[in-house]
């Protein structure tokens, strides 16, 4: 197939960032994706409706002219997280509120230590039918960093999702087989996002021949047969699966630096490099139906109405992008050869 036309994608995991970035990271994202989950964890963090909604104006600011992409925007949990911010959060079109468990990543600091506490907040989640957006990582010192999901699933998620059986919870950026057996074991309320890294890459693309800073994100890349376990839940074709880039900028001095920052800018080429794996798995058939319909019927929204071409003509994902501020950010997948483009993008 050289030309494949399919209903613009959505990403349901993605960081923006915040102040001059978004010059960057919004365009990238609105070039190919009609909506977003957009991640809250900025400095300070996005935990109210009030500060969400500044934030949606700040990324609808630095879209081109003309460009109708819709950010959909999210509430970071922290331990003061009440019921009613909640439901004002409902009624101020705040789509899903996220879940980190304290320390499990960038910006986390300030989120959840206790989750039974917030037990009553799933609870109002529950019955406004916000979803749960799930960063799935135990913390614990001694929790072994290639095991913490599963160790996630079993201590919490499995409560989770038992005890509030009506509460949407999406898994995001899963990485096990674990992890893939949890949901397609649990009930049609747990869906799952799988990043286009996790698709491609093992632990081995990190670690051997040397340590590959820009193929570091979190949760960390597992091993290849956990990698074979997501590629075979997007081959399925099971609905609870979708897309969700978790694209997530830092700067190259931050990635290249004694102590890394954890993430893959990947919005520069989302969709293109999607279509390349499911190209490899001999599923582009069932692409669209990842990238573009089982997000928005999880999520209860409409699915889009206008669509993208992609057509098979080879380019190379640029070794560095400047910032707006100046600086240098190695995007994911730097220098190495994407075969779908979207049609009349950038050559
Ligand atoms: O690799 C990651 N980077 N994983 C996350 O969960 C957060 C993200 C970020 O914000 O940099
Ligand atoms: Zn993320």
């Amino acid at each position: 197939m050289e030309k494949l036309t399919i209903i613009t994608p959505d990403d349901w995991h993605l960081h923006l960032r915040d102040g001059d970035m978004l010059g960057e990271t919004v365009p990238a994202t609105a070039r190919c994706f009609k909506r977003a989950i957009v991640m809250p964890n900025l400095v300070p963090p996005v935990t109210n409706a009030t500060m969400a909604n500044e934030y949606r104006q700040r990324i609808l600011n630095a879209l081109p002219a003309g460009n109708n992409f819709q950010p959909l925007m999210t509430l970071y949990l922290t331990d003061q997280t009440t019921q009613q911010d909640i439901i004002e959060a409902k009624e101020k079109n705040i789509t899903a509120a996220k879940l980190y468990p304290a320390g499990a990543t960038t910006n986390s600091n300030a989120a959840v230590s206790q989750l039974e506490s917030l037990y009553p907040v799933f609870e109002t989640m529950s019955e406004v039918k916000m979803p749960l957006l799930v960063h799935g990582e135990v913390t614990d010192g001694d929790i072994d960093v290639f095991d913490r999901e599963k160790v996630f699933i079993d201590r919490h998620l499995s409560v989770i999702t038992q005890r509030f059986p009506g509460l949407l919870v999406v898994f995001e950026h899963i990485t096990t087989k674990d992890a893939v057996e949890f949901v397609i074991s649990s009930s049609d309320k747990v869906g799952a996002t799988i990043t286009p890294q996790h698709l491609m890459l093992n632990r081995n693309d990190l670690l051997v021949g040397g340590i590959h800073p820009h193929n570091y994100c979190l949760p960390v890349l597992k091993r290849n047969i956990h990698q074979q376990a997501l590629c075979d839940a997007v081959v399925s074709g099971n609905a609870k699966f979708f897309l969700g880039t978790d694209s997530a900028p830092h700067e190259k001095s931050r990635k290249e630096a004694d102590c890394g920052c954890a993430g893959c800018y990947s919005a520069w080429s989302a969709i293109e490099l999607y279509a390349d794996i499911f190209e490899g798995l001999g599923v582009l058939d069932k692409l669209e139906a990842f990238a573009s319909i089982n997000g928005a019927k999880f999520y209860d929204l409409p699915v889009n109405e206008s669509t993208i071409t992609l057509i098979k003509s080879p380019w190379q994902i640029p070794q560095e992008i400047t910032l707006p501020n100046g600086r240098p950010i190695v995007p994911f997948y730097a220098g190495k050869t994407v075969n779908w483009r979207i049609e009349g993008a950038r050559s």
